[in-house]
Formats: structure tokens, sequence, C-alpha cells
């Protein structure tokens, strides 16, 4: 396969950001810098994670597997998902629907000797998450579908204005578009205590001015805490695509996804879709 006789510090640049030794001063000044961005903006980039002569690679590789890939393609709720909710008036940001469109490769079908699954399974960067997060224990999902997977936003597509239902994420960008596909966000706009739907009504009407919109580039990992703050993608303009990785951990060992949700993937396989 395309990358299997790749060592860890020719896929991560270990000289930046020396996640693999604990014991170094840099390592704790990386955690504490990681630590303050979560805390004040949601949100902690380490640009160029990735060495820049694979990141192309680990794009082409998930972009060949776009054809087998799941489509998802369903305008969404930001508070309820699918459905709306008719105790609120017609236009209140628990009602409105925002489009969301993206293919994503599911991890049993991404390759088990590729570059990003080594990032991944690659256990420094499961104790730098589990440390930076806070968490006693930190362990990557069991997931067959989802534990390690991969969206792909063509021209068109998007994802819409949403809150995460869990606490953190972690993503690596892959291959940037040639225009839109723009991650944009609120941070902390809602507590854990008050909705604030007037400054959520303020953001939707106008993004460009209440969301932060940061720079992202190819092989930048991001971790961003989504349950608090408001984000979406913006549509994907032009021919190339946008390519997101995804790791998911859990707190507890051994996590899989519901099964419904596992069983909505599969009906946007192809041949599979109704
Ligand atoms: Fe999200």
């Amino acid at each position: 396969m395309v990358c299997a006789h790749l060592s860890i510090e020719q896929i991560i640049d270990l000289e930046s950001y020396p996640i693999d030794r604990p014991e170094h001063a840099e390592y704790r000044v990386l955690l504490e810098r990681g630590r303050e961005s979560l805390e004040q903006s949601a949100l902690f980039a380490l640009p160029q994670f990735l060495r820049p002569e694979i990141v192309p690679r680990m794009a082409a590789e998930l972009e060949q597997l776009l054809p087998r890939s799941t489509r998802y393609e369903c305008p969404r709720n930001a508070y309820t998902y699918v459905e709306t909710d008719n105790d609120w008036p017609r236009e209140h940001p628990r009602n409105l629907m925002h489009p969301c469109a993206y293919n994503q490769v599911l991890n049993f079908q991404i390759p088990n000797d590729s570059a990003l699954r080594q990032v991944y399974y690659w256990q420094p960067l499961t104790d730098f998450l589990r440390i930076l997060c806070g968490y006693d224990s930190f362990h990557r999902s069991d997931c067959p579908h989802l534990a390690l997977s991969a969206k792909i936003a063509g021209a068109g597509d998007t994802d819409g204005w949403h809150y995460d239902s869990n606490d953190v994420v972690f993503s690596l960008l892959l291959q940037a578009p040639e225009a839109g596909g723009r991650f944009e966000y609120a941070p902390f706009i809602r507590s854990e205590t008050e909705e604030n739907y007037e400054a959520v009504a303020s953001l939707y009407r106008d993004p460009r001015r209440h969301a932060r919109r940061p720079s992202m580039a190819p092989g930048d990992l991001t971790v961003f805490k989504g349950d608090l703050s408001m984000h979406r993608v913006t549509p994907v303009e032009g021919e190339r695509r946008r390519i997101v990785a995804l790791f998911c951990y859990d707190r507890n060992p051994g996590t899989t996804f519901d099964q419904w949700y596992i069983e909505e993937l599969e009906q946007g396989l192809p041949g599979n879709a109704v």
C-alpha cells in the first residue's frame, strides 16, 4: 500500500511537535498553549503537524475510496438533528434547517497499512491528547465504521450549523478546496445553562460578522470543542475536494456507535441508497 514503509517521524513533524518526549520542556509548553487555547477559544490548531510531502499522498489514498464511501445529504437542524421543534416560532434558531451534504470514508474501508491509521494508532499521540484534554482515561474507539474516518466534500457540499454531541473533535485537514469549504465557528456561544438564542440568531443572520474563520491548511491537526460552540463548513467551490480525517476517542475503552446511526451510514453506501 501507499505509505507502508514510513516511520512515524516521516509522517509527523516531531521536531516542531515533540509529543513523543513528555520529559521535554517543549512538550509542556505545547500542552500549556493547547489548554489555554481550548479554554479561551474552544480550538487548538497544530499547523503543519504532518510533514508536507506526506499530506497529498494521504489525501489521494482517501480520495481513491470516494466511489465506495457513504453519502450523507439531508438538511439538518442544529438542535434536534432532523426534526423541527414546533413549540418555537417558525423563524426561531431551533426551527431553522441547514443544508448538509458530504461523503464519508469509513474506518473499515481505510487500508490497515495507511499512514493515516499509523498516526491514529500511535500511542504517544493518544497520550498527548488525553493529557491535553485533562482526562484520566482516553481510548481510541473500537467502532469498525467511525473510529477512524474521513469526510470528503465536493463542489456544493457543506456541513450546516450545528453543535457536536461529543466534547472534543480531533481532525486532520488533508486537502483544501480552491475556494469555500471554510470552517466557521462561534466559540462558547452557549453555556451548559444558557442557549443564548439571540446570539445564535445574529450568527445565522450575519456569520461574516459573528463567526471566527480560522485559517487551516493541509497537514494541520485541529482539536475543537464543539459541544458549546456553534460551527459549520461553508459550501465547497471548485473541482478540488475538501478532505478531512477524523479520529474518534472515548473516555471508556471498547466504544462503538449506536446501531441506528451505523444503519443510517450504511444506507448511504453505493447500492444501498433508498
Ligand atoms: Fe461538528
